[in-house]
């Protein structure tokens, strides 16, 4: 019997499977689909803002044959929502998201829940790309360390942060110092590739309204960036910071290969758009079938395991 059992920082999941924030997690609604949907074992919710927000104009996702863009811009019901849901509704693990738009409001906000009675996993979102005028907080090494310093020095709960696809060897050296001098709980890799752009060449124009049509690539196509991040960090971050890996992953092969680079959770957004939540009864059963036929019992078996030639 193959065991899919892996764990959320001392909770036991029935699987290692996630949405990526972002998809299926805006609403009440919504986030109770996530908790009744089999093989997914926890849940993120939307990146919380502390006030709402409506995000940008539509059109803001477009479905591509090899994935996706989008240009959303952050839309939530406001960190209280999330807060009280997680708070209140919550019937399986979950990582609530939040999102700042500033460093101030991270502070602002990280101090609430400092002061809350949460006491689960929380992820900071420093890799947004669709928020007019505002840049990816994590390509900035020094700003990061900075707003990460500040956090750390009130913030005592389970922390960790997403970030967005680093592309240099370099970028990862830096990333990676910076982040073993805090005491995170994880790193959730990667976001959207961002500032993609996509051509309807019968309109000769783009397909997302904001920005100019810029936005976050997803999907089969960010698949190798995403599983060069899984592994670049994994080899360099404390061994107590776990990684969790997002990006182009479409079937039980694809959540393989991202625990195989060193994924303790995989997280699954563009293919939860395209297919609904019953993609993770999909994925459960391919990468049991692929782990049965190669002799493999638990994900700890392989996990990490990729070799060099
Ligand atoms: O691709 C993304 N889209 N990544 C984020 O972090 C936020 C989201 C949005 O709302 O634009």
């Amino acid at each position: 019997e193959i065991d899919l059992s892996a764990d959320l920082f001392g909770q036991t999941l029935t699987s290692p499977l996630l949405n990526a924030s972002g998809v299926h997690c805006q609403t009440k609604e919504e986030l109770n689909d996530l908790a009744n949907t089999s093989n997914l074992g926890a849940m993120v919710t939307k990146s919380a803002t502390l006030q709402a927000r409506e995000g940008n104009p539509n059109p803001r996702y477009y479905d591509l044959e090899n994935g996706s863009i989008n240009s959303m811009g952050l839309p939530n019901l406001g960190y209280d929502f999330y807060l009280d849901y997680v708070l209140q509704e919550q019937t399986k693990p979950t990582i609530l998201s939040v999102a700042a738009l500033s460093a101030a409001d991270a502070i602002t906000l990280l101090k609430d829940l400092q002061a809350s009675d949460y006491q689960g996993p929380t992820e900071l979102n420093l890799s947004c790309p669709n928020i007019v005028g505002e840049p990816q907080l994590a390509y900035d090494f020094e700003a990061t360390d900075r707003v990460l310093s500040e956090v750390f020095s009130f913030y005592t709960k389970p922390l960790g942060v997403k970030l967005p696809p680093y592309f240099d060897l370099v970028h990862f050296d830096k990333i990676a110092a910076v982040l073993n001098k805090y005491p995170l709980t994880h790193v959730n890799t990667i976001n959207s590739i961002g500032n993609g752009l996509w051509v309807d060449i019968d309109q000769e124009q783009v397909v997302t309204k904001a920005k100019g049509g810029f936005g976050g690539l997803g999907g089969t196509m960010v698949l190798p960036t995403a599983l060069a991040n899984v592994r670049a960090l994994r080899q360099r971050l404390n061994d107590s910071i776990k990684v969790l890996g997002t990006g182009g992953v479409t079937s039980g092969a694809d959540v393989f290969t991202h625990i195989l680079c060193g994924a303790d959770l995989v997280s699954v957004g563009t293919q939860v758009m395209k297919e609904g939540l019953g993609v993770y009864d999909r994925l459960a059963e391919e990468l049991k079938d692929i782990m049965a036929e190669k002799g493999y019992q638990t994900l700890s078996d392989f996990r990490g395991k990729l070799k060099e030639l």
